[in-house]
Protein backbone atom coordinates (compact mmCIF):
# COMPACT_ATOMS: atom_id res chain seq x y z
CA UNK A 1 0.00 0.00 0.00
CA UNK A 2 1.04 3.35 -0.37
CA UNK A 3 2.46 6.19 1.85
CA UNK A 4 -0.45 9.00 2.50
CA UNK A 5 2.09 11.82 2.32
CA UNK A 6 0.65 13.25 -0.52
CA UNK A 7 -3.04 13.25 1.28
CA UNK A 8 -2.20 13.73 5.12
CA UNK A 9 -6.00 15.72 5.77
CA UNK A 10 -8.06 11.91 7.54
CA UNK A 11 -5.46 12.42 10.03
CA UNK A 12 -7.58 14.20 12.58
CA UNK A 13 -10.42 12.15 11.95
CA UNK A 14 -11.33 9.43 14.44
CA UNK A 15 -13.71 6.88 12.31
CA UNK A 16 -12.14 7.32 8.59
CA UNK A 17 -15.05 5.68 7.75
CA UNK A 18 -17.78 6.93 9.93
CA UNK A 19 -20.59 4.81 10.73
CA UNK A 20 -19.30 1.88 7.92
CA UNK A 21 -18.78 -1.50 9.62
CA UNK A 22 -17.13 -3.63 6.95
CA UNK A 23 -17.33 -4.34 3.04
CA UNK A 24 -19.85 -7.80 2.50
CA UNK A 25 -20.30 -10.08 0.10
CA UNK A 26 -23.21 -9.44 -2.43
CA UNK A 27 -23.66 -13.15 -3.12
CA UNK A 28 -22.55 -14.93 0.05
CA UNK A 29 -22.28 -12.08 2.84
CA UNK A 30 -19.06 -12.67 3.63
CA UNK A 31 -17.70 -9.89 5.33
CA UNK A 32 -14.49 -8.16 5.26
CA UNK A 33 -12.22 -5.20 6.90
CA UNK A 34 -12.72 -2.05 6.06
CA UNK A 35 -10.19 -1.85 2.31
CA UNK A 36 -9.19 -1.08 -1.42
CA UNK A 37 -10.66 -4.72 -2.21
CA UNK A 38 -14.05 -5.01 -4.26
CA UNK A 39 -14.43 -8.73 -4.81
CA UNK A 40 -14.86 -11.81 -2.78
CA UNK A 41 -12.35 -13.96 -1.83
CA UNK A 42 -14.75 -16.96 -2.16
CA UNK A 43 -17.37 -16.53 -5.26
CA UNK A 44 -15.86 -13.29 -6.72
CA UNK A 45 -19.04 -11.44 -5.73
CA UNK A 46 -18.85 -7.79 -5.35
CA UNK A 47 -18.47 -6.36 -2.27
CA UNK A 48 -20.59 -3.71 -0.82
CA UNK A 49 -20.46 -1.22 2.18
CA UNK A 50 -22.30 -2.61 5.47
CA UNK A 51 -23.15 -0.12 8.27
CA UNK A 52 -23.89 -0.05 12.01
CA UNK A 53 -26.05 2.87 12.22
CA UNK A 54 -25.90 5.11 15.44
CA UNK A 55 -29.75 7.29 16.21
CA UNK A 56 -30.10 9.43 13.11
CA UNK A 57 -33.10 11.68 13.23
CA UNK A 58 -34.74 14.16 10.54
CA UNK A 59 -34.24 17.07 12.59
CA UNK A 60 -30.16 16.14 12.84
CA UNK A 61 -30.27 15.90 8.84
CA UNK A 62 -32.39 18.91 8.30
CA UNK A 63 -29.46 20.51 10.43
CA UNK A 64 -26.31 19.96 8.45
CA UNK A 65 -24.48 21.13 5.69
CA UNK A 66 -26.80 22.08 2.59
CA UNK A 67 -24.54 19.14 0.51
CA UNK A 68 -24.39 15.39 0.27
CA UNK A 69 -22.58 15.63 3.85
CA UNK A 70 -25.92 16.04 5.75
CA UNK A 71 -26.46 12.72 4.99
CA UNK A 72 -22.51 12.01 6.47
CA UNK A 73 -23.87 9.33 9.40
CA UNK A 74 -25.22 7.09 6.52
CA UNK A 75 -21.90 7.08 3.95
CA UNK A 76 -18.35 5.52 4.20
CA UNK A 77 -16.53 8.78 5.18
CA UNK A 78 -14.88 10.12 8.26
CA UNK A 79 -16.95 12.08 10.53
CA UNK A 80 -14.78 15.55 9.69
CA UNK A 81 -15.76 15.25 5.86
CA UNK A 82 -17.65 17.96 5.54
CA UNK A 83 -14.03 20.09 6.86
CA UNK A 84 -12.20 18.40 4.42
CA UNK A 85 -11.64 20.19 0.46
CA UNK A 86 -13.75 18.15 -1.63
CA UNK A 87 -16.63 19.02 -4.04
CA UNK A 88 -19.26 19.48 -2.23
CA UNK A 89 -22.12 18.19 -4.62
CA UNK A 90 -25.95 17.00 -3.88
CA UNK A 91 -28.76 19.11 -2.72
CA UNK A 92 -29.88 19.81 -6.61
CA UNK A 93 -33.65 20.62 -7.27
CA UNK A 94 -36.79 18.17 -6.90
CA UNK A 95 -38.48 20.10 -9.54
CA UNK A 96 -42.41 19.73 -9.11
CA UNK A 97 -42.70 19.47 -13.13
CA UNK A 98 -46.57 20.26 -13.43
CA UNK A 99 -46.57 21.11 -17.06
CA UNK A 100 -44.81 18.29 -18.27
CA UNK A 101 -47.49 15.88 -15.90
CA UNK A 102 -50.08 17.74 -18.03
CA UNK A 103 -48.95 16.99 -21.29
CA UNK A 104 -47.98 13.36 -20.20
CA UNK A 105 -51.48 13.12 -18.47
CA UNK A 106 -49.72 12.06 -14.85
CA UNK A 107 -51.37 13.74 -11.56
CA UNK A 108 -47.73 13.86 -9.58
CA UNK A 109 -44.24 14.22 -11.48
CA UNK A 110 -41.23 15.69 -9.96
CA UNK A 111 -37.92 15.80 -12.28
CA UNK A 112 -35.08 15.09 -9.94
CA UNK A 113 -32.18 17.21 -11.74
CA UNK A 114 -28.41 16.92 -10.48
CA UNK A 115 -27.88 18.56 -13.81
CA UNK A 116 -26.69 21.69 -11.21
CA UNK A 117 -23.84 19.40 -9.89
CA UNK A 118 -20.43 20.96 -9.63
CA UNK A 119 -19.49 19.02 -12.98
CA UNK A 120 -23.01 19.05 -14.36
CA UNK A 121 -23.72 15.16 -13.68
CA UNK A 122 -24.53 12.49 -10.70
CA UNK A 123 -20.76 11.36 -10.67
CA UNK A 124 -20.02 14.17 -8.26
CA UNK A 125 -21.53 12.10 -5.60
CA UNK A 126 -19.82 9.31 -6.36
CA UNK A 127 -16.89 10.63 -6.68
CA UNK A 128 -17.17 12.86 -2.97
CA UNK A 129 -16.79 8.90 -1.50
CA UNK A 130 -13.85 7.70 -3.99
CA UNK A 131 -11.69 10.98 -3.03
CA UNK A 132 -12.15 10.22 0.77
CA UNK A 133 -11.62 6.61 0.28
CA UNK A 134 -8.67 7.15 -1.37
CA UNK A 135 -7.37 9.55 0.65
CA UNK A 136 -7.30 7.24 3.65
CA UNK A 137 -5.54 4.21 1.72
CA UNK A 138 -2.86 6.58 0.80
CA UNK A 139 -3.99 6.42 -2.54
CA UNK A 140 -1.73 9.40 -4.77
CA UNK A 141 -3.26 8.98 -8.26
CA UNK A 142 -6.97 9.37 -9.02
CA UNK A 143 -8.31 7.46 -11.66
CA UNK A 144 -11.10 5.71 -13.15
CA UNK A 145 -12.63 3.56 -16.66
CA UNK A 146 -15.38 6.43 -18.16
CA UNK A 147 -18.35 6.88 -20.36
CA UNK A 148 -17.30 10.55 -19.92
CA UNK A 149 -19.26 12.29 -17.32
CA UNK A 150 -17.19 10.63 -14.39
CA UNK A 151 -13.81 11.51 -16.33
CA UNK A 152 -15.38 15.12 -15.96
CA UNK A 153 -16.17 14.47 -11.45
CA UNK A 154 -12.78 12.50 -11.11
CA UNK A 155 -10.83 15.68 -12.75
CA UNK A 156 -12.50 18.42 -10.49
CA UNK A 157 -12.71 16.20 -7.75
CA UNK A 158 -8.94 15.19 -8.02
CA UNK A 159 -7.36 18.96 -8.27
CA UNK A 160 -9.67 20.11 -5.29
CA UNK A 161 -8.24 17.60 -3.12
CA UNK A 162 -4.78 17.45 -4.37
CA UNK A 163 -4.40 14.01 -6.28
CA UNK A 164 -2.58 13.52 -9.60
CA UNK A 165 -5.58 12.51 -11.61
CA UNK A 166 -5.17 10.15 -15.01
CA UNK A 167 -8.67 9.26 -16.57
CA UNK A 168 -9.76 6.58 -19.14
CA UNK A 169 -12.59 7.31 -22.24
CA UNK A 170 -13.69 5.07 -25.49
CA UNK A 171 -12.60 7.37 -28.31
CA UNK A 172 -14.97 9.67 -29.69
CA UNK A 173 -16.87 10.91 -26.78
CA UNK A 174 -18.86 14.37 -26.86
CA UNK A 175 -16.76 17.02 -27.42
CA UNK A 176 -17.86 18.94 -23.93
CA UNK A 177 -17.38 15.74 -22.02
CA UNK A 178 -13.77 15.26 -23.61
CA UNK A 179 -13.24 19.11 -22.14
CA UNK A 180 -14.74 18.96 -19.06
CA UNK A 181 -12.30 15.88 -18.18
CA UNK A 182 -9.33 17.22 -19.26
CA UNK A 183 -9.68 21.04 -18.31
CA UNK A 184 -8.73 20.17 -14.94
CA UNK A 185 -5.15 19.65 -15.45
CA UNK A 186 -4.81 16.02 -15.35
CA UNK A 187 -4.45 13.54 -17.75
CA UNK A 188 -7.36 11.81 -19.80
CA UNK A 189 -6.24 8.79 -21.79
CA UNK A 190 -8.87 7.92 -25.29
CA UNK A 191 -9.09 4.01 -25.24
CA UNK A 192 -9.35 3.13 -29.19
CA UNK A 193 -12.10 0.62 -28.05
CA UNK A 194 -15.67 0.85 -26.61
CA UNK A 195 -16.03 1.24 -22.62
CA UNK A 196 -16.01 -2.10 -21.85
CA UNK A 197 -12.93 -2.25 -23.67
CA UNK A 198 -11.52 0.49 -21.40
CA UNK A 199 -12.75 -1.26 -18.00
CA UNK A 200 -10.71 -4.71 -19.27
CA UNK A 201 -7.52 -2.11 -19.56
CA UNK A 202 -7.95 -0.77 -16.31
CA UNK A 203 -8.25 -3.24 -14.44
CA UNK A 204 -5.03 -4.94 -16.24
CA UNK A 205 -3.54 -1.86 -14.43
CA UNK A 206 -4.54 -2.28 -11.42
CA UNK A 207 -2.79 -5.95 -11.39
CA UNK A 208 0.49 -4.30 -12.84
CA UNK A 209 3.19 -2.71 -10.33
CA UNK A 210 2.52 0.75 -11.84
CA UNK A 211 -0.65 0.83 -10.98
CA UNK A 212 0.20 0.51 -7.49
CA UNK A 213 -0.93 3.24 -5.64
CA UNK A 214 -3.73 4.19 -8.08
CA UNK A 215 -7.10 4.23 -7.09
CA UNK A 216 -10.04 3.95 -9.30
CA UNK A 217 -12.80 5.70 -8.40
CA UNK A 218 -14.83 2.25 -10.22
CA UNK A 219 -12.92 -0.35 -10.09
CA UNK A 220 -10.78 -0.95 -6.74
CA UNK A 221 -12.72 2.07 -4.73
CA UNK A 222 -16.01 1.05 -5.99
CA UNK A 223 -17.56 -0.47 -2.73
CA UNK A 224 -17.59 3.22 -1.63
CA UNK A 225 -18.03 4.95 -4.58
CA UNK A 226 -21.76 3.38 -5.35
CA UNK A 227 -22.22 4.78 -2.11
CA UNK A 228 -22.95 7.99 -3.28
CA UNK A 229 -25.98 7.15 -5.40
CA UNK A 230 -27.90 6.77 -2.22
CA UNK A 231 -27.92 10.28 -1.49
CA UNK A 232 -29.84 10.60 -4.28
CA UNK A 233 -32.56 8.46 -2.40
CA UNK A 234 -32.09 10.93 0.71
CA UNK A 235 -32.59 14.08 -1.38
CA UNK A 236 -35.51 12.74 -2.66
CA UNK A 237 -37.29 11.57 0.17
CA UNK A 238 -36.63 14.62 2.14
CA UNK A 239 -37.28 16.89 -0.50
CA UNK A 240 -40.98 14.88 -0.99
CA UNK A 241 -41.10 15.75 3.01
CA UNK A 242 -40.01 12.60 4.28
CA UNK A 243 -41.72 10.41 1.81
CA UNK A 244 -40.82 7.39 -0.33
CA UNK A 245 -41.78 8.45 -4.20
CA UNK A 246 -44.61 5.84 -5.22
CA UNK A 247 -42.59 5.18 -8.89
CA UNK A 248 -39.55 6.31 -9.97
CA UNK A 249 -36.99 6.13 -13.06
CA UNK A 250 -33.71 5.68 -12.75
CA UNK A 251 -30.90 5.81 -16.20
CA UNK A 252 -29.23 2.39 -16.17
CA UNK A 253 -25.66 2.15 -17.51
CA UNK A 254 -23.57 0.07 -15.11
CA UNK A 255 -26.63 0.20 -13.11
CA UNK A 256 -25.01 0.82 -9.75
CA UNK A 257 -27.04 4.18 -9.54
CA UNK A 258 -30.39 2.19 -9.64
CA UNK A 259 -29.23 -0.31 -7.27
CA UNK A 260 -27.91 2.48 -4.87
CA UNK A 261 -31.14 4.34 -5.11
CA UNK A 262 -32.72 1.25 -3.91
CA UNK A 263 -30.74 0.57 -1.20
CA UNK A 264 -30.92 4.40 0.22
CA UNK A 265 -34.86 3.73 0.03
CA UNK A 266 -34.59 0.80 2.51
CA UNK A 267 -32.02 2.39 4.48
CA UNK A 268 -34.69 5.28 5.25
CA UNK A 269 -37.25 2.79 6.04
CA UNK A 270 -34.89 0.76 8.54
CA UNK A 271 -33.82 4.00 10.39
CA UNK A 272 -37.22 4.90 10.61
CA UNK A 273 -36.73 8.09 8.89
CA UNK A 274 -39.88 7.85 6.21
CA UNK A 275 -42.95 5.70 6.64
CA UNK A 276 -42.45 2.10 4.55
CA UNK A 277 -44.78 2.13 1.59
CA UNK A 278 -44.57 0.18 -1.64
CA UNK A 279 -42.48 1.76 -4.15
CA UNK A 280 -41.41 0.54 -7.45
CA UNK A 281 -38.14 1.42 -9.13
CA UNK A 282 -38.40 1.85 -13.09
CA UNK A 283 -34.81 1.35 -15.11
CA UNK A 284 -34.09 3.17 -18.52
CA UNK A 285 -31.76 2.55 -21.37
CA UNK A 286 -31.30 3.07 -25.05
CA UNK A 287 -32.18 0.94 -27.68
CA UNK A 288 -28.78 1.09 -28.98
CA UNK A 289 -27.33 -0.57 -25.77
CA UNK A 290 -29.98 -2.14 -23.84
CA UNK A 291 -29.08 -5.57 -22.26
CA UNK A 292 -30.58 -5.32 -19.30
CA UNK A 293 -34.01 -4.20 -20.74
CA UNK A 294 -33.96 -7.25 -22.95
CA UNK A 295 -33.22 -9.50 -20.42
CA UNK A 296 -36.24 -8.41 -18.52
CA UNK A 297 -38.32 -8.34 -21.75
CA UNK A 298 -37.92 -12.15 -22.15
CA UNK A 299 -37.70 -12.70 -18.46
CA UNK A 300 -33.78 -14.03 -18.10
CA UNK A 301 -31.87 -13.90 -14.92
CA UNK A 302 -28.50 -13.71 -17.20
CA UNK A 303 -27.93 -10.28 -18.82
CA UNK A 304 -26.36 -10.84 -22.74
CA UNK A 305 -23.24 -8.19 -23.09
CA UNK A 306 -23.98 -5.96 -26.33
CA UNK A 307 -22.03 -3.83 -28.16
CA UNK A 308 -23.27 -0.63 -27.81
CA UNK A 309 -24.41 2.03 -30.54
CA UNK A 310 -25.92 5.01 -28.96
CA UNK A 311 -25.90 8.26 -28.98
CA UNK A 312 -26.63 8.14 -25.20
CA UNK A 313 -22.89 7.56 -25.00
CA UNK A 314 -23.06 8.22 -21.06
CA UNK A 315 -25.39 5.04 -21.11
CA UNK A 316 -23.03 2.80 -23.60
CA UNK A 317 -22.40 -0.07 -21.39
CA UNK A 318 -22.59 -3.01 -22.52
CA UNK A 319 -21.90 -5.56 -20.16
CA UNK A 320 -23.38 -3.60 -17.06
CA UNK A 321 -21.85 -4.72 -13.46
CA UNK A 322 -25.21 -4.71 -11.64
CA UNK A 323 -27.30 -5.70 -14.31
CA UNK A 324 -28.06 -8.86 -12.26
CA UNK A 325 -29.32 -6.62 -8.89
CA UNK A 326 -31.23 -4.37 -11.68
CA UNK A 327 -32.95 -7.09 -12.82
CA UNK A 328 -33.93 -8.48 -9.07
CA UNK A 329 -35.21 -4.88 -7.83
CA UNK A 330 -37.03 -3.47 -10.95
CA UNK A 331 -39.00 -7.22 -10.44
CA UNK A 332 -39.65 -7.16 -6.76
CA UNK A 333 -40.86 -3.90 -6.42
CA UNK A 334 -42.91 -4.78 -9.29
CA UNK A 335 -41.49 -2.07 -11.88
CA UNK A 336 -39.78 -2.80 -15.15
CA UNK A 337 -36.86 -1.90 -17.39
CA UNK A 338 -37.58 -0.39 -20.50
CA UNK A 339 -35.81 1.21 -23.75
CA UNK A 340 -35.99 3.57 -26.13
CA UNK A 341 -34.41 4.84 -29.39
CA UNK A 342 -32.16 7.39 -30.48
CA UNK A 343 -35.43 9.75 -31.96
CA UNK A 344 -37.58 9.23 -28.86
CA UNK A 345 -34.26 10.14 -26.82
CA UNK A 346 -33.74 13.63 -29.03
CA UNK A 347 -37.68 14.19 -28.62
CA UNK A 348 -37.72 13.51 -24.75
CA UNK A 349 -34.98 15.82 -24.36
CA UNK A 350 -36.98 18.59 -26.49
CA UNK A 351 -39.82 17.65 -24.14
CA UNK A 352 -38.61 18.50 -20.81
CA UNK A 353 -36.84 21.14 -22.04
CA UNK A 354 -40.49 23.18 -23.13
CA UNK A 355 -42.13 22.09 -20.63
CA UNK A 356 -40.03 22.32 -17.68
CA UNK A 357 -37.11 24.74 -18.57
CA UNK A 358 -34.67 21.79 -17.50
CA UNK A 359 -31.80 21.11 -20.15
CA UNK A 360 -31.13 17.32 -20.21
CA UNK A 361 -28.39 15.46 -21.31
CA UNK A 362 -29.05 12.42 -23.51
CA UNK A 363 -29.44 10.19 -20.30
CA UNK A 364 -32.63 12.34 -19.19
CA UNK A 365 -33.41 11.67 -22.64
CA UNK A 366 -33.87 8.05 -21.93
CA UNK A 367 -35.23 8.51 -18.52
CA UNK A 368 -37.58 11.08 -19.80
CA UNK A 369 -38.61 8.56 -22.94
CA UNK A 370 -38.97 5.67 -20.79
CA UNK A 371 -41.18 7.41 -18.51
CA UNK A 372 -43.42 8.41 -21.36
CA UNK A 373 -43.44 5.02 -23.47
CA UNK A 374 -44.27 2.93 -20.26
CA UNK A 375 -47.23 5.20 -19.45
CA UNK A 376 -48.47 5.30 -23.20
CA UNK A 377 -47.99 0.91 -22.61
CA UNK A 378 -49.99 1.03 -19.37
CA UNK A 379 -47.34 0.10 -16.62
CA UNK A 380 -46.61 3.04 -15.51
CA UNK A 381 -49.61 4.36 -13.29
CA UNK A 382 -50.18 8.07 -13.78
CA UNK A 383 -52.29 8.40 -10.82
CA UNK A 384 -49.06 7.61 -8.71
CA UNK A 385 -46.27 9.73 -7.55
CA UNK A 386 -43.71 9.49 -9.90
CA UNK A 387 -39.91 11.11 -9.91
CA UNK A 388 -38.27 10.92 -13.24
CA UNK A 389 -34.26 11.48 -12.71
CA UNK A 390 -32.00 13.86 -14.84
CA UNK A 391 -28.31 13.37 -14.42
CA UNK A 392 -26.77 15.21 -16.55
CA UNK A 393 -26.61 18.38 -18.23
CA UNK A 394 -27.94 19.28 -22.02
CA UNK A 395 -24.99 21.43 -22.10
CA UNK A 396 -22.85 18.25 -22.67
CA UNK A 397 -24.39 16.58 -25.10
CA UNK A 398 -24.95 19.37 -27.38
CA UNK A 399 -24.36 17.00 -30.97
CA UNK A 400 -27.66 15.56 -30.28
CA UNK A 401 -30.02 18.13 -30.15
CA UNK A 402 -31.18 20.01 -33.15
CA UNK A 403 -31.93 23.93 -31.86
CA UNK A 404 -30.90 27.24 -33.33
CA UNK A 405 -32.03 30.80 -34.27
CA UNK A 406 -35.41 30.90 -35.05
CA UNK A 407 -34.50 33.96 -37.29
CA UNK A 408 -31.51 35.82 -38.69
CA UNK A 409 -32.62 39.79 -39.45
CA UNK A 410 -31.40 43.35 -39.75
CA UNK A 411 -31.51 45.44 -36.49
CA UNK A 412 -34.95 47.03 -38.08
CA UNK A 413 -38.78 46.61 -36.26
CA UNK A 414 -39.70 46.79 -40.00
CA UNK A 415 -37.86 43.95 -41.10
CA UNK A 416 -38.72 42.18 -38.07
CA UNK A 417 -42.30 42.69 -37.80
CA UNK A 418 -42.41 41.66 -42.13
CA UNK A 419 -40.91 38.44 -40.98
CA UNK A 420 -43.97 37.51 -38.93
CA UNK A 421 -42.24 37.50 -35.50
CA UNK A 422 -43.87 39.67 -33.04
C1 LIG B 1 -25.44 11.01 -16.94
C2 LIG B 1 -25.40 9.60 -16.46
N1 LIG B 1 -26.52 9.06 -16.02
C3 LIG B 1 -26.57 7.79 -15.58
C4 LIG B 1 -25.46 6.98 -15.60
C5 LIG B 1 -25.61 5.57 -15.13
O1 LIG B 1 -24.84 5.22 -14.04
P1 LIG B 1 -24.65 3.75 -13.53
O2 LIG B 1 -23.38 3.25 -14.15
O3 LIG B 1 -24.54 3.91 -12.05
O4 LIG B 1 -25.83 2.94 -13.95
C6 LIG B 1 -24.24 7.51 -16.06
C7 LIG B 1 -23.03 6.68 -16.06
O5 LIG B 1 -22.01 7.05 -16.53
C8 LIG B 1 -24.22 8.86 -16.50
O6 LIG B 1 -23.09 9.42 -16.95
ZN1 LIG C 1 -18.98 -14.08 -1.76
Amino acid sequence: MATTAAQPATAAATRPFGSAAALSCRECGQRYDLAPRFACEFCFGPLEVAYDFGDISREAIERGPKNIWRYAALLPVPDNVAELPNMNPGLTPLVRADRLAAELGMRALHVKDDSGNPTHSFKDRVVAMAVEAARTFGFRTLSCSSTGNLAGAVGAAAARAGFRSCVFIPAGLEEGKVVMAAVYGGQVVAIDGTYDDVNRFCSELIGDPAGEDWGFVNVNLRPYYAEGSKTLAYEIAEQLGWRLPEQIVIPIASGSQLTKIDKGFRELVALGLVEDRPYKVFGAQATGCSPVARAFEAGHDVIQPVKPDTIAKSLAIGNPADGPYVLDICRRTGGAVAHVDDAAVVDSIALLARTEGVFAETAGGVTTGVLRKLLAEGALDPQAETVVLNTGDGLKTLNAVEAGVTATIKPSLDVFKAAGLV
